[in-house]
């Protein structure tokens, strides 16, 4: 059975759900899910924005069927070439031999590279080309590295609806609500959403801010993402996450501390420091543990918090390795712009935090406190000093 919704009058949201698989990317967990959007414009001319993953075909195909309601598709507009959007381009190609497809040169090289034949339905088009499909007029604008080089985003000028790719989405199902405004985003959405971005895009920080001063310029009343809830209202509170989340910026003064450890003597001075930071009036703390929380929560989290404290033990003389994976995708991510305290320990060659430092050293604009914490197996009472001074360290930095 088909299952749509209308987006506006004549254009249509046509993709589907995903609750089964467990890793997007065969990477990152999605307990809630995952969303392809593709969106279908029923013009003089008719136009589909995106297609869909492979394991979603068939409900799309019902989908764009029942919209069609027996007119030809005249236009397939890919503004992205990863497989979880256009794994069903060559479904399209079939079942609709005559339609044009609309992209970038480097997204038909792509298609080129994934098998699909397009060659005699081409249409290459390049930043601020327009294109007509009657009422509806649209420009198409460059977003290389959002996420993929080949990427851009379509611009409806006649409504203001904005197809924008991977930009403004997010993890999670839709489970029949498409808009915004038809949930709490700030109180279900906003974690993955985050989460998403960071791990998914995170990287490509100055391209998602440049992709965000052409957005500047034009008016947008609809945002279209391919993953999560359409947008057509307080705008503005989603582009400013974005606008953080791309400059580095924390959203909050905070403190999380990220820690690993063997036997518990770690995470119990990881522990004390955060008791000792609520007591002295910092009550922004969150800890996590390496060892039971996924990499891709653990950066989302340090998108979002100003400090981080990095609590480790020393293992096989080095960082202890879900640590060194947390801070190899930070590195990979392009992380910056935080404060960072270093709690140490090792019961007989403590190495952690030297090696932890390192790693920082090789990241932009990470400001390393030189109060440290060193342990030996466990915290006493003789570091009691040593974990006080590193606490006033911590909410010193702060009040910058
Ligand atoms: Fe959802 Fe970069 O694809």
């Amino acid at each position: 059975m088909h299952c749509v919704r209308k987006v506006t009058e004549d254009l249509y949201w046509v993709g589907a759900n995903d609750h089964r698989l467990n890793l997007f990317e065969n990477i990152h967990p999605i307990s809630r899910g995952v969303s392809y959007n593709s969106y279908l414009l029923m013009d003089k001319k008719t136009v589909l924005f995106d297609t869909v993953d492979w394991s979603v075909c068939r409900q799309f195909l019902e989908n764009v069927k029942a919209v069609l309601d027996g007119r030809n598709l005249d236009y397939l507009v890919i503004n992205h070439m990863e497989p979880d959007h256009a794994a069903s381009i060559e479904e399209i190609l079939l079942r609709y031999p005559k339609v044009k497809v609309i992209s970038t040169e480097k997204a038909f090289m792509l298609m080129h590279q994934f098998g699909f034949d397009v060659e005699e339905r081409k249409e290459v088009v390049k930043e601020g080309d327009v294109k007509s499909f009657g009422k509806h007029t649209v420009t198409f604008v460059s977003a290389p590295m959002v996420h993929w080089p080949e990427a851009m985003v379509t611009f409806d000028t006649t409504n203001g609806v904005l197809f924008a790719a991977d930009a403004f989405g997010s993890f999670g199902a839709l489970d029949g609500k498409l808009f915004n405004d038809e949930v709490n985003f700030d109180r279900d959405w906003i974690d993955e959403a985050r989460r998403y971005y960071t791990n998914i895009v995170g990287k490509y920080g100055p391209h998602v801010q440049a992709l965000l001063k052409k957005a500047a310029g034009i008016d947008i009343k609809i945002i279209c993402p391919l993953h999560g809830p359409v947008w057509r209202s307080n705008l503005g509170y989603f582009i400013d996450k974005y606008d953080k989340w791309s400059r580095y910026e924390p959203e909050e003064k905070g403190v999380m501390i990220v820690y690993a450890s063997m036997y518990g003597n770690t995470e119990s001075a990881a522990t004390v420091l955060a008791s000792k930071l609520v007591e002295k009036g910092i009550t922004n703390v969150v800890m996590y543990d390496v060892s039971n929380t996924h990499v891709s929560q653990l950066i989302s989290e340090t998108f979002k918090y100003s400090h981080i404290v990095l609590a480790s033990v020393t293992y096989n003389l080095g960082i202890y390795p879900l640590m060194h994976n947390y801070l190899m995708d930070m590195k990979a991510l392009n992380v910056q712009n935080r404060t960072v305290a270093i709690v140490e320990n090792g019961s007989w060659a403590c190495k952690s935090g030297d090696l932890m430092a390192e790693f920082l050293d090789d990241m932009k604009q990470m400001s390393v406190l030189n109060e440290r914490l060193t342990m030996v197996s466990s915290l006493n009472e003789e570091k009691i000093d040593e974990m006080d001074v590193l606490v006033d360290g911590i909410i010193e930095s702060m009040k910058d």
